[in-house]
């Protein structure tokens, strides 16, 4: 993509949000947030028999590229596997956004990975307990 899609690509994403908003049943909730400017972003994770994410939501306040890379990360990870969440690492999220736009906003650009991240490590406590 060049510069400008990729720019057309983030505002689609900030503007028209994908699976925004709570989940129902949510297997797991977990808040995310940049301390340095206070954005903060919500997800929710079901997650089926299998270890497979059923359905994958967020909701959230912030700069342009957490918010965009928020609704990305809930399109790349809808009908994955939680080993798939825990081996991605930010140069997935970085090379999605672009290195020239988010390579300077490491924090807004993998704020909603993170707090996916934090998601599974929640679940895989929660599981950890009930056996
Ligand atoms: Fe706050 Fe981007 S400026 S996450």
């Amino acid at each position: 993509m060049d510069r400008q899609a990729q720019i057309d690509f983030i505002l689609d994403h900030y503007e028209n949000p994908r699976h925004y908003g709570s989940l129902a049943q949510p297997a797991v909730v977990q808040k995310g947030g940049n301390p340095g400017c206070g954005d903060v972003v919500t997800f929710y994770l079901q997650v089926d028999g299998d270890e497979r994410i059923s359905a994958i939501s967020f909701e959230g306040e912030g700069c342009t590229i957490s918010q965009a890379a928020s609704s990305i990360v809930t399109e790349m990870f809808t009908g994955k596997t939680l080993a798939d969440v825990e081996a991605t690492s930010s140069d997935v999220i970085l090379d999605l956004l672009g290195r020239e736009i988010a390579g300077t906003r490491l924090k807004c650009a993998t704020l909603g990975l993170n707090a996916t991240k934090d998601a599974v490590r929640q679940l895989r406590r929660i599981q950890a307990n009930l056996e």
